[in-house]
C-alpha cells in the first residue's frame, strides 16, 4: 500500500520540456525555407523531437530537444515530428510546405508537468500546419508517393511511456497510445522499414549505384573497405556479386538488384545529414548573438574561477562556481558535461568525474561552457591552483598558447581546417622536441591526440562539412599537451595536461575569438588570480559541525 502511494503522488518526472526558444518565428520560417531549398525532389523529410530518457526509476534526465529538431522547429516539448515537403501539399487551407504534430492538451498531466500549447498558439510559432501527435499514424499511410523520404536512422533508446485517462471519475494508468515510441514504430511501417536494417549494407548499396566504368575501381574500394568492418557482409548476395570478377561486368549484375533492392522502399538516411551539415555549419546573426552570450558568460566563470582559486579547493567546488555564475546569468545548462581535472585528471580528455579533493599546486584544466537557449560555449583555461606556474608548467603551456596563436591567426575564410590544425600540431611537434620530450614531430601525436576545432552551435560537436573556413562560422582552436605518468621522457613532465580553448568567430576581416576576455597567456592569469574573488565573503558553515 505505501508504495501504491508512493507511486500516486511522485509521479513527477515522467513528462518533461525543454528550453523554449529565444529566436522568432520569422527566423525559423527562413531557416525551413532554406532547407527546402536543399531537398531532393519529390521528397518529404521527417523529423522526431528527442525522447525522454530515464535517469532511474520515475525520475527522467532533464529533457533536451534534438538540435535537428530544435534548429528547424524552435519547438521544446517531446512526442513531436515535423514534416517538410519539397513540393506544395494541398488540404482544406490550401498550400502547405511543413506539418508538424505535437502533444495535446492535458489538464491533469499539465498540472504534473507544466502547460502544452492549443494548436493555434503552436501556429503562433510559424508553421504552416499543426496537428496533434495522434493525427500521425493516419496521415503517414501513403509515403509512397515521395521518390524519396529524408531521415535520420532509427537509435534505439526509446521507451514508451505512461499517461493517465479518466473513466467515471477514476484514473487509470495507461500506455501513451501516442508518444514517441508510437510514432516511429507507425513511421517505421509507413516507410518498409526492415526490422534486420544494416546500416554498412545500406551504405554499401548507395555506393554500388555509383558504379559505372569509369569509377568502378574506386567504388571497390569503398565497399571493400565497408565489407572489412563487418565480416559478415561478404555473404550478403548483393555486395557478393559486386565484389565479384570485375572484368565481367558481374557489377552491372549487382546494381540492378541493389536498384530493385532499394525501390522496395523510398526511405534515405544520409540525405538528412548533408543538408544539415551544410545548413548548421553557418550561423544567422542571431544564432552568432546567442553564441556570443554563452560564450561571455562561460568567460565570466573562467575569471571568478580564476580569481576564486585556492590550493584546497576540490575539482567540485571548482565546477560548482562555473556552474553558479552559468545560472546567475541565465543559462539554463551546460552544454556537454563539465571536466574539471587536476594535475593527472588533466590528461583525461573527457574527464569528467571531478572529485579530486586534494589538488595544491598542481594545474587544472577547466573545460565548461554555458548553453543559452539551446546554444553552447565551449571555452578551456588551465590554471595552477596556487596562482603561479611552475617552470615545467609554464614551458609547455608556453608551447600550447604558441599553437593556438598560430591557429588562430590562421583561421581566416579560404583557409581549411586541415592547415590550421597542420599549423598547431607543428608548433607543437617543434616545441616538444626543443625541450627534449620527443625525438621526431610525429611523435607530437602521442601527447596533442585530438583534433583542433570543430563548429559549434545547438551542439558543442556542431555538425559541418570540416572543409574550408567560412564567414559566419563559429569554430573552437583547441590545441593540448597532455603527459600522463610514465610516459617516456623525464618524470619532471609527468602528470602535466594542459588545453587552451577559445571560441572563434570566422568573418570575412579575419577571426574575432569570442572568449578572449578570458586571459590565455600565463602572465594574464597569474595577475587575475591576484585579483580579489566576488566570492570572498562567501563563508559557509564546516558541514561537520552541522552532523549529528
Ligand atoms: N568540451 C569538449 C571539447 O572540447 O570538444
Ligand atoms: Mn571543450
Ligand atoms: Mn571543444
Amino acid at each position: 500500500m505505501r508504495n501504491l502511494i508512493i507511486l500516486i503522488y511522485f509521479f513527477s518526472f515522467v513528462f518533461g520540456y525543454g528550453q523554449k526558444s529565444k529566436l522568432s518565428a520569422e527566423h525559423y520560417q527562413k531557416v525551413r525555407k532554406a532547407f527546402r531549398q536543399k531537398m531532393p525532389d519529390n521528397s518529404l523529410a521527417v523529423l522526431f523531437s528527442a525522447p525522454i530518457r530515464n535517469r532511474a526509476n520515475d525520475v527522467n534526465y532533464i529533457y533536451h530537444q534534438d538540435p535537428n529538431f530544435f534548429y528547424l522547429s524552435g519547438w521544446h516539448q517531446p512526442h513531436s515530428v515535423l514534416m517538410i515537403y519539397k513540393n506544395p501539399q494541398t488540404d482544406d487551407g490550401g498550400l502547405y510546405y511543413e506539418k508538424i504534430y505535437v502533444p495535446e492538451r492535458d489538464v491533469y498531466m499539465e498540472m504534473w508537468n507544466g502547460k502544452r500549447y492549443d494548436l493555434e498558439q503552436v501556429k503562433q510559432l510559424g508553421f504552416d500546419r499543426v496537428a496533434e501527435r495522434g493525427d500521425f499514424k493516419s496521415e503517414i499511410q501513403s509515403l509512397d508517393r515521395f521518390d524519396k523520404v529524408l531521415m535520420f536512422e532509427f537509435k534505439n533508446d526509446i521507451r514508451a511511456q505512461k499517461t493517465y485517462v479518466f473513466k467515471d471519475n477514476v484514473r487509470y494508468k495507461v500506455d501513451d497510445p501516442n508518444d514517441l515510441f508510437d510514432l516511429k514504430a507507425a513511421f517505421r511501417e509507413a516507410i518498409n522499414f526492415p526490422n534486420d536494417f544494416n546500416r554498412l549494407a545500406y551504405s554499401a548499396y548507395q555506393k554500388i549505384m555509383e558504379a559505372d566504368e569509369q569509377t568502378l575501381d574506386s567504388v571497390m574500394e569503398v565497399v571493400k573497405s565497408i565489407v572489412e568492418r563487418d565480416s559478415l557482409l561478404i555473404d550478403d548476395e548483393i555486395i557478393k556479386d559486386f565484389l565479384k570478377e570485375p572484368a565481367q561486368g558481374f557489377y552491372k549484375e549487382a546494381k540492378r538488384k541493389t536498384v530493385s533492392a532499394l525501390r522496395k522502399s523510398n526511405f534515405d538516411i544520409e540525405t538528412l545529414a548533408l543538408i544539415m551539415a551544410n545548413l548548421r555549419e553557418i550561423k544567422a546573426k542571431n544564432e552568432v548573438d546567442l553564441l556570443k552570450k554563452a560564450v561571455a558568460i562561460s568567460v565570466v566563470g573562467q575569471i571568478e574561477v580564476m580569481k576564486a582559486m585556492h590550493p584546497e579547493m576540490g575539482e567540485r567546488e571548482i565546477q560548482g562556481i562555473h556552474e553558479f555564475v552559468y545560472r546567475k546569468y541565465g543559462a539554463a545548462d551546460e552544454g556537454y558535461p563539465s571536466i574539471v581535472g587536476a594535475g593527472e585528471n588533466g590528461c583525461i580528455l573527457h574527464y569528467i568525474e571531478n572529485d579530486k579533493e586534494e589538488i595544491h599546486n598542481q594545474l587544472v584544466l577547466m573545460d565548461l561552457g554555458a548553453e543559452f537557449y539551446g546554444y553552447t560555449a565551449d571555452v578551456t583555461r588551465t590554471i595552477p591552483a596556487n596562482g603561479v606556474f611552475s617552470p615545467e608548467q609554464k614551458a609547455l603551456y608556453q608551447i600550447v598558447y604558441d599553437s593556438q596563436e598560430a591557429a588562430i591567426n590562421a583561421a581566416l575564410v579560404g583557409n581549411s581546417f586541415r592547415t590550421i590544425y597542420k599549423l598547431s600540431y607543428d608548433v607543437v611537434a617543434e616545441g616538444l622536441q626543443q625541450l627534449g620530450i620527443i625525438s621526431e614531430p610525429s611523435e607530437a601525436k602521442k601527447y596533442y591526440p585530438h583534433g583542433l576545432s570543430h563548429h559549434i552551435g545547438l551542439d558543442v560537436h556542431d555538425p559541418g562539412n570540416y572543409g574550408e573556413l567560412e564567414a559566419d562560422m563559429v569554430i573552437t582552436v583547441e590545441p593540448g599537451i597532455y603527459i600522463p605518468e610514465n610516459s617516456p621522457c623525464d618524470p619532471k613532465w609527468w602528470n602535466i595536461g594542459i588545453r587552451i580553448e577559445d571560441d572563434v568567430l570566422i568573418t570575412k576581416d579575419g577571426p574575432v575569438n569570442l572568449s578572449a576576455g578570458a586571459p590565455r597567456d600565463f602572465e594574464g592569469i597569474e595577475a587575475m588570480m591576484q585579483q580579489e574573488s566576488a566570492l570572498k565573503d562567501f563563508i559557509l558553515p564546516d558541514i561537520k559541525t552541522l552532523i549529528h
